[in-house]
């Protein structure tokens, strides 16, 4: 849709429709390195996916019929790099609004050679509405999501009721969300919200947080924050119905 085609926010109200106005990120046009702009040209075409093209079939995506992982907010993309070269056997999509991230993503992908992953460049939330099938995702992945501080801010935390919700319809029954966060305040409004959402099951024993999981890349960043005695929470929730 042009930008002239799209209802105002008000014309779409007044047809009763919802437009959503809060979003979870603020959009920093941060320059691409020369590095970043050649992955993007270079890797694009096989590992690039749009939001224009719809739903996806995920057998044509990737050329097999391996469970799929999706992460949301991927940064830079090292970890989920990572765990795309641990783990052949699995397809990944990553999601990221912040094109440094993704071209970041493209170049180390491409020094890897994986094959086994594929990015979209746009909002997680509108990916997830559009593009991605029901009931089709092994694992949904959020790691240190912003953390919007100020309480004014936290209507902007990406992980709310209707969010969780709109998670469990594109994970397979049994399939598990996955978040971490190194802020203790929303980790606890992660654990409010996934426990209060209906059709999840807490993986953790104590019902609260979970050992990180080996196949969890460990950051640089969580690293020096572990030797600084900062905690990082990590959460799963599988869905059970
Ligand atoms: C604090 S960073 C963490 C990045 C990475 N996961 C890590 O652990 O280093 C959060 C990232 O989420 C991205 N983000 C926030 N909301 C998003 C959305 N709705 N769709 C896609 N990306 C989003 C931001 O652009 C940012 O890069």
């Amino acid at each position: 849709m042009s930008e002239s085609s799209k209802p105002t926010l008000e014309q779409a109200q007044q047809d009763g429709k919802h437009i959503r106005t809060i979003r979870s990120f603020v959009k920093r046009e941060g320059r691409l390195t020369k590095g970043q702009a050649a992955a993007i040209d270079k890797c694009w075409p096989t590992m690039g996916l749009t939001h224009d093209m719809g739903m996806l079939d995920f057998e044509a995506v990737f050329g097999n019929t391996n469970d799929v992982v999706l992460e949301i907010g991927f940064g830079m993309g090292k970890s989920l790099v990572e765990m795309a070269k641990n783990n052949p056997q699995l397809n990944y999509i990553g999601i990221e609004v912040h094109k440094p991230g993704v071209g970041a993503c493209l170049m180390d992908a491409d020094a890897a050679g994986v094959t086994n992953l594929r990015v979209f460049e746009h909002d997680a939330v509108e990916v997830l509405a559009d593009c991605i099938p029901d009931s089709s995702l092994t694992t949904l992945q959020l790691f240190f999501p912003d953390p919007w501080h100020k309480k004014r801010h936290h209507k902007r935390r990406i992980v709310q009721l209707d969010f969780a919700e709109n998670l469990r319809r594109k994970l397979k029954v049994t399939g598990v969300f996955h978040m971490a966060t190194d802020w203790e305040n929303y980790a606890e409004h992660m654990l409010e919200v996934m426990s209060a959402a209906p059709g999840y099951k807490n993986q953790s024993t104590t019902q609260d947080y979970v050992p990180r999981p080996e196949h969890r890349p460990l950051t640089k960043f969580e690293q020096r924050g572990h030797r600084l005695g900062h905690g990082v929470w990590d959460l799963m929730f599988e869905r059970y119905e």
